[in-house]
């Protein structure tokens, strides 16, 4: 048996405007690197963050360590791991960096001790202990997607119940990354409690479209159906330039726009790669007024999900 792995995470885009809580993508890049390496003293420690000095080290906070334990706590509590974290998407960024790390450690774990979980689905369960840490709810849609590549629904988190969607092939993302720090816990907090019906109705009705327009490859139903009059409305006011950098995107050519997960992270989806290079331009072109750092990200849907690098 080997005695150490290397595993990547993608990041991962979230609620996919009208799919608050139940649908989210994976991406190519950005993503979380985990190095496990089997230990003789029991539990899942970790031994260094590398690339971000703000997250605990301490086995029982870290989304990374509670993910690999979990597993361990299933299969084998005796058995050891050291985690080195290569962090590389910020910590309330809105595209699912504890998930990039929770999938990475649980997937790294769980081929480290000889694949004991055959069926990657599986694992969702255990990569959610280590997210919960973070985001204060027992929620799979960065996770799910993350772990599975694609397109991924969570029709109910408990009892766990996901979906992995086909994905248009000319599909391409673009996620500008404002250096601004929203911790989903806070940002769930803005959220209504109560919906009107008739608001209920619209959304339902968008997301039942999205969905058809990611199964029939209809690039025009997923743009018609891209609207969000719940959640958007409640976070948009977090986003320095929301307003600018979606209708950049909209006005450049996207199929749509919105908030990747609670922010601050704002994404757009788009027809073939060169749509999405000239989305991006745009975006980014109108973020220039903005005197805030990003980042920026263009990226074919993840259809892998989690991996395992190899030398
Ligand atoms: N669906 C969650 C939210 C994702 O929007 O709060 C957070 O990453």
């Amino acid at each position: 048996m080997s005695q150490s792995i290397r595993v990547y995470g993608p990041a991962s885009v979230s609620n996919v405007t009208c799919g608050f809580d139940v649908l989210g993508f994976a991406i190519e890049k950005p993503g979380d690197i985990i190095l496990a390496e089997l230990s003789e003293k029991p539990g899942a420690r970790i031994k260094k963050i590398i690339g971000c000095d703000t997250l605990p080290i301490n086995p029982l906070e870290n989304v990374a360590s509670v993910a690999a334990q979990s597993l361990l706590d299933h299969v084998d509590p005796t058995i050891g791991i050291d985690l080195t974290i290569y962090k590389n998407i910020k910590p309330g960024s809105g595209i699912g960096s504890s998930a990039s790390s929770a999938v990475a450690a649980t997937f790294a774990v769980n081929q480290l001790i000889g694949v004991p979980i055959k069926n990657t689905f599986d694992l969702v369960p255990f990569a959610m202990q280590g997210e919960q840490i973070a985001s204060g709810a027992f929620h799979a849609d960065n996770v799910a997607p993350a772990l599975l590549g694609g397109f991924i629904i969570v029709r109910s988190n408990d009892p766990l119940d996901v979906i992995q969607l086909g994905t248009p092939p000319d599909l391409y993302a673009v996620v500008i990354h404002p250096d601004v720090q929203i911790k989903t816990s806070e940002s769930r907090k803005l959220l209504p409690v109560l919906v009107p019906l008739k608001d209920v109705v619209t959304q339902t009705g968008n997301l039942a479209g999205l969905v058809a327009g990611l199964l029939q490859h209809d690039y025009d139903l997923i743009g018609r159906s891209m609207h969000d009059i719940i959640i958007e409305p409640a976070r948009e006011g977090t986003i320095p330039g929301f307003k600018e950098l979606k209708k950049a995107a909209l006005d450049a050519g996207a199929l749509g726009a919105g908030i990747s997960g609670s922010g601050p992270s704002v994404f757009a989806l788009c027809k073939g790669e060169t749509s999405a290079q000239k989305v991006l331009d745009e975006m980014k072109s109108a973020y220039g007024n903005f005197n805030i750092n990003y980042d920026a990200y263009i990226s074919a849907i993840n259809k892998k999900g989690t991996i395992e690098i190899l030398d």
